[in-house]
């Protein structure tokens, strides 16, 4: 097909080059952006007097048509058409006539394809904010109906000291409040409309810049042309909050898939949300939390690779830009099936709160609470540390745990043990007590959790 750029050139392009540089295979998915904001640069033309009142009119019945025509799968995408936005100018002018090739008058595709991108970007950030939101309540839900179950917590996957369940799923909420947070300093920042660079410099027309901000719904307007066509920091802020998203969401799945197995049994997926073995009859497996865990690497790689295709650039734009988009795109969907399918399956998983409860039977998780004990007797902590030390050595050596251990035993290890000790090593007591700000006892994760009931109410 006729190139718009074709006058200058005495040759076609190489089969193989036009397929290597073209871009419409996967900015297509940017057509309604691209037909807005040619609607909006066509008004602004005809309201600064660049073009005719009629002729901006003729234009917009034109992209509107193109718009209905796509929508209803009317429309054949050229790959010798190289891109979105000349898709839909060359059909724009075989549909309405010459008038049509007003349109790119005081623009160029460097600024619009800038506008698309930050466009589209917003309108997934708004999408992505909802099903964010839509997660955090499933953790919440899922918090609230199990606030009391006591499950040991971990460092270095060494039982530590008991914690609430609903407590530990709360360190998630947190993470994802402050992934939403992140995500509104990406929408500022993608919030600002570069159209009116022109290709770098600027345009010889009287545009007015802000009346296109105005109808397109952008807060701000890019100040520097140059920095307009050849800003991809705020895809690359994308990036990184959907990496740090997709790591916490990493960490979540490793330990569900943990919690899964035999040997922890601490919580059952629905069958609806694992799959089985082709093989094993018996087995059902944790798929989406491996998935979810392994597509963060993807993620993580589109961001590498963002970095390093627009570290070296000079301005302003450049063809190498064009690589922003498919790990933007596959980053977007990639985060919106992740949360959205966690949503679900969190809220329909099994907890085995019984099975979390027994465990605690069996360890040294209490030791902390020991050592606190004798301290409130008056015990230096470090001499405390000493002789709980000793008593769990005492206990191994014997096939005891400490609730075990009788008065007459404790007191070996120091006078200061009285017949208060075995309730105060109780979990249930060593969850009650560790009341300080933020911490796992009944009172502070009934406030976390009525706190996060209040922020996802103003999210
Ligand atoms: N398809 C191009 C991109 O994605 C659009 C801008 C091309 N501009 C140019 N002068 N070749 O970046």
């Amino acid at each position: 097909m006729a190139k718009l750029w074709g006058g200058r050139f005495a040759k076609n392009t190489d089969a193989m080059v036009e397929e290597f540089t073209s871009s419409i295979a996967f900015d297509q998915r940017m057509y309604r952006e691209d037909i807005a904001g040619s609607i909006a640069h066509a008004r602004m033309l005809a309201k600064c007097g660049i073009i005719e009142t009629e002729e901006a009119e003729t234009i917009i019945t034109g992209l509107s048509g193109i718009l209905a025509d796509i929508e209803a799968g009317n429309f054949s995408f050229e790959v010798s058409l190289e891109d979105i936005h000349m898709n839909i100018e060359k059909r724009l002018t075989e549909r309405i006539g010459p008038v049509g090739g007003k349109l790119h008058t005081a623009r160029s595709r460097n600024d619009q394809v800038a506008l698309d991108t930050h466009m589209y970007l917003k309108r997934e950030i708004a999408d992505i904010a909802e099903r964010l939101v839509d997660l955090q309540q499933s953790i919440l839900e899922t918090a609230e109906k199990h606030k009391t179950i006591i499950m040991p917590g971990y460092t270095h996957l060494q039982r530590a000291q008991p914690i609430l369940f609903s407590h530990h799923l709360m360190a998630y909420f947190f993470m994802l409040a402050r992934d939403f947070s992140r995500l509104g300093g990406v929408w500022e920042r993608t919030d600002i409309m570069p159209l009116g660079a022109g290709a770098l410099a600027g345009t010889t027309f009287p545009i007015d810049r802000f009346f296109v901000a105005e109808q397109l719904g952008f807060n701000k307007v890019y100040e520097n042309s140059l920095d307009a066509v050849s800003d991809r920091d705020y895809v690359l802020e994308f990036l990184s909050f959907a990496s740090i998203l997709m790591m916490h969401l990493s960490r979540l799945s490793e330990e569900i898939i943990l919690w899964s197995t035999a040997e922890f049994s601490f919580i059952e997926l629905d069958d609806a949300h694992c799959t089985g073995s082709s093989i094993m009859p018996q087995k059902k497996n944790p798929d989406v939390s491996e998935l979810v865990r392994g597509k963060s690497g993807r993620v993580f790689g589109h961001l590498m690779a963002m970095l390093t295709i627009a570290k070296g650039l000079p301005l302003a734009y450049n063809k190498d830009f064009q690589e922003d988009k498919e790990g933007l795109f596959d980053t977007i969907d990639t985060v919106k099936f992740s949360i959205t399918v966690y949503a679900a399956m969190i809220k329909a998983m099994r907890i085995n709160g019984n099975r979390m409860e027994q465990t605690l039977t069996q360890d040294f998780s209490n030791a902390t609470d020991m050592a606190d004990y004798l301290v409130k007797k008056g015990l230096p902590f470090r001499q405390a540390h000493e002789v709980v030390g000793k008593s769990v050595r005492y206990c191994i050596e014997n096939g005891k745990f400490l609730m075990d251990l009788s008065l007459e035993e404790f007191r070996q290890f120091s006078p200061l043990f009285a017949e208060d000790i075995q309730d105060a090593i109780r979990v249930e007591t060593c969850v009650a007590n560790r009341n300080s700000f933020g911490g796992t006892s009944y009172q502070q994760v009934e406030l976390a959790i009525k706190s996060a009931q209040q922020t996802v109410i103003s999210e």
